[in-house]
């Protein structure tokens, strides 16, 4: 049994973080989103890992490496352009070597073991199967029918839903599913897609079981889900506050990393601060990511992200907002008072 993860894709609904970096590489919790879909990998005693990349692989490359750091082994595997999900797994074909594999969407979390649901597959044969989950808005995602324990059609965000139950963004398939790849067509929006290859092969009559999961997943591919994704793993985190603390209080579920300096200021849990960041004359609110090196002072900030390096000085209050990479925010005293910003494509500024 190998393991594929797709880290490639457009990433088109998080620009502009996407236009200088790879989605899957945004932290959760202060944890790249890809390692928890490796870890999941290596937790179900998958050693050999496939990772399929795009544009933004030297990025991946750098923080994924070898793999060895998770105890497994990983191949980069080079997709000239986001030609589909059924596309990434066609350029597969040869690192697959004919074993059957778990694919795992890059950007999804998925909060349910998936050894059940390998042993399932090892022992039942099914030439796919699939994660599935109820969700109340069936409209938005792609949709699975059922008959019994097989699952018969799936249709891609259908008007009139005939299940509740979505596709979650893991699956596994045996070695059948290449000659579904090479079979269909690119859709209207000319992508090879995963549900076209897997509804090949229920018509040619294989065998595709639904796998029902009742954990909770997120596809962090827009920023509400994002900030979803972060505001739950934050919550199931445990207490643990090294760092320098001074004169502050820090409630309930907070990780200060080593080498944080937290002065004159509340931090209120869920939350995670990480090394050496500074805050400073600050509030911390419940379900914010502060990453490495970044630096808070006189600020508040509540249900956000902030990545590595990025500085918030003086700013009353941010909240459900995700900051990229060495980011200033800062109020300015020059006069004629006005807002002076510096803001790339597609950004998302609310003023007040
Ligand atoms: P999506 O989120 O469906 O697609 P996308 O990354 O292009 O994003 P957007 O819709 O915002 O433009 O992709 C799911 C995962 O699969 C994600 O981790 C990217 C990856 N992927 C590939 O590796 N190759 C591809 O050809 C595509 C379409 C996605």
């Amino acid at each position: 049994m190998k393991g594929l993860i797709l880290s490639g894709g457009r990433g088109t609904r998080l620009r502009p973080i996407t236009y200088t970096s790879a989605k899957q590489l945004v932290p959760v919790a202060n944890k790249p989103i890809l390692y928890y879909g490796i870890e999941a990998l290596a937790a179900c005693g998958i050693r050999e890992i496939g990772i399929v990349v795009g544009d933004t692989h030297q990025e991946i490359r750098d923080a994924v490496g070898d793999g060895s750091r998770f105890g497994v082994r990983v191949t980069y595997l080079q997709q000239e352009a986001p030609l589909g999900l059924a596309h990434a797994v066609l350029i597969s074909e040869a690192f697959m070597a004919g074993e059957p594999f778990v694919m795992y969407l890059g950007d999804n979390l998925v909060r349910e073991p998936l050894r059940p649901m390998v042993d399932r597959f090892t022992t039942d044969h099914p030439s796919a199967q699939i994660f599935l989950a109820h969700v109340p808005n069936a409209q938005e995602f792609g949709v699975a029918e059922l008959a019994g324990d097989r699952v018969v059609r799936l249709i891609e965000k259908p008007k009139r839903p005939p299940s509740d139950l979505a596709l979650v963004g893991v699956y596994m398939f045996d070695r059948t599913v290449f000659q579904a790849v090479k079979a269909i067509t690119p859709s209207a929006r000319g992508e090879l897609e995963i549900t076209d290859a897997i509804q090949w092969l229920i018509d040619q009559g294989h065998t595709v079981r639904p796998y029902v999961i009742s954990g909770w997943w997120k596809d962090t591919g827009k920023l509400e889900d994002m900030l979803e994704a972060n505001r739950i793993v934050l919550d199931g985190l445990e207490r643990r506050v090294e760092g320098d603390i001074e004169r502050s209080e820090i409630v309930g579920k907070v990780i200060v990393e080593p080498g944080a300096k937290i002065v004159e200021s509340t931090v209120r849990g869920p939350a995670v601060i990480g090394k050496n960041a500074v805050i400073e004359q600050s509030y911390i609110g419940p379900f914010t990511s502060i990453g490495d090196g970044v630096v808070v002072r006189q600020s508040e900030v509540e249900h956000s992200i902030v990545l590595e390096g990025s500085s918030i000085t003086q700013v009353s209050r941010l909240e459900s907002s995700l900051i990229g990479r060495n980011v200033s925010i800062y109020r300015s005293d020059a006069k004629p008072k006005s807002y002076k910003l510096v803001i790339g494509d597609r950004s998302d500024v609310g003023l007040i």
